[in-house]
């Protein structure tokens, strides 16, 4: 394999052994100005440059949410801002020992000639996007696919067009000593059984890591955010904990390299409560070689964003929203968690 003068290969194993520390998991906070508008809706908050920031902000600097978190995924808006106090997003939480990450994926377009099925862009110019995020203090990155399930998809063209470019994000990535985190999203959306979602899940990792290989990429320095094998959110029969991890992780153990330092969820629309219950179920298995931790928007902002409604007023209330989820997903994550704990006030 040719040398790659640039590539920090300790800098990239230290990125990545913090990023999944023990009890730790990951904030995603980069959803795009689109998305962030949405959210806001749900809380009658207009969605402005500034509310974004202080919304980010106040999660970002919530005192004590180190403990839990390891690193934040920002969005390239929100790794440019700053907070209340004039420090810079990426300094304050490097402060506070936790790792700026950066979105850097354009989006999930349609993917042309297959009808319902989306490929993710953003390659172009990415190494000098890359440059410039690692000097503003970004040591990982983010990039989404988009697989959906339905009548006759996913077709192969569409998990080979995603698989392709999650290969070439990462290697990217890796040449300049930001950790890529690779994130091949099985929608939850759908009719569909839960076996249905362990053979797709398995397809994507499957033509994944085929073409991670087929890219150079070092497994050492990669993080997959995967999604959980669950039933289709409106299929009759909704498959409990213990069997979504089970599935889950055997999935994972049939695709995933043991050489890789860590494995990260996304909720995608589950319940607070599932995602962590999910979580915990996984964790407490006996065999996976490598950490399973949380990389949560939905799951870890959701009351938060319930407390917040705009007010600096509430910007307390909802710091210990979001620290009480944090810690709950933390626990999850060493198999500790139980229903009980969340009675607990954060
Ligand atoms: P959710 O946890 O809300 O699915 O978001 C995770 C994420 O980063 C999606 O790209």
């Amino acid at each position: 394999m040719a040398k790659i003068a640039c590539m920090d290969k300790s800098l990239l194993s230290k990125t990545a052994a913090a990023m999944v520390a023990k009890g730790k998991g990951l904030l995603a906070a980069d959803e795009s100005s689109g998305t962030c508008e949405t959210r806001f809706k749900t809380i009658g908050v207009a969605c402005t440059e500034e509310s974004r920031r202080a919304y980010r902000g106040l999660l970002i600097t919530a005192p004590g949410a180190e403990q839990f978190v390891s690193g934040v995924i920002l969005y390239d808006e929100t790794i440019r801002q700053k907070a209340d106090d004039g420090v810079p997003f990426p300094d304050a939480m490097a402060r506070k020992g936790i790792l700026p990450g950066i979105k850097v994926d354009t989006g999930a377009k349609n993917l042309a000639l297959c009808p319902g099925e989306k490929v993710t862009e953003g390659l172009d110019g990415l190494r000098e996007r890359l440059a410039a995020y690692f000097k503003l203090g970004a040591r990982f990155a983010k990039w989404r696919a988009v697989i959906t399930i339905g009548e006759g998809i996913p077709t192969h063209t569409c998990l080979y067009a995603n698989a392709h470019a999650l290969a070439r994000y990462a290697a990217l990535c890796q040449e300049a000593s930001i950790v890529p985190v690779i994130e091949p999203e099985v929608l939850l959306d759908g009719g569909h059984s839960i076996e249905t979602c362990e053979e797709v899940t398995e397809a994507t990792l499957r033509a994944t890591y085929a073409a991670m290989s087929a890219h150079n990429v070092v497994p050492e320095y990669v993080i997959l955010k995967s999604s959980m094998v669950v039933s289709g959110k409106t299929h009759a029969r909704q498959a409990l904990a213990d069997e979504v991890a089970e599935r889950t992780v055997r999935v994972l153990k049939r695709t995933v390299p043991a050489a890789q330092p860590g494995v990260v969820f996304l909720s995608g629309g589950q319940s607070d409560i599932s995602a962590t219950a999910h979580l915990n179920a996984m964790a407490s298995l006996k065999g996976p070689p490598w950490p399973l931790t949380f990389s949560y928007s939905r799951a870890l902002q959701n009351p938060a964003l319930q407390a917040w409604k705009g007010l600096a007023a509430n910007a307390g209330a909802a710091q210990r929203a979001f620290l009480h989820r944090a810690r709950m997903n933390g626990l999850a994550a060493q198999g500790k968690w139980k229903p009980e704990l969340e009675k607990q006030a954060a």
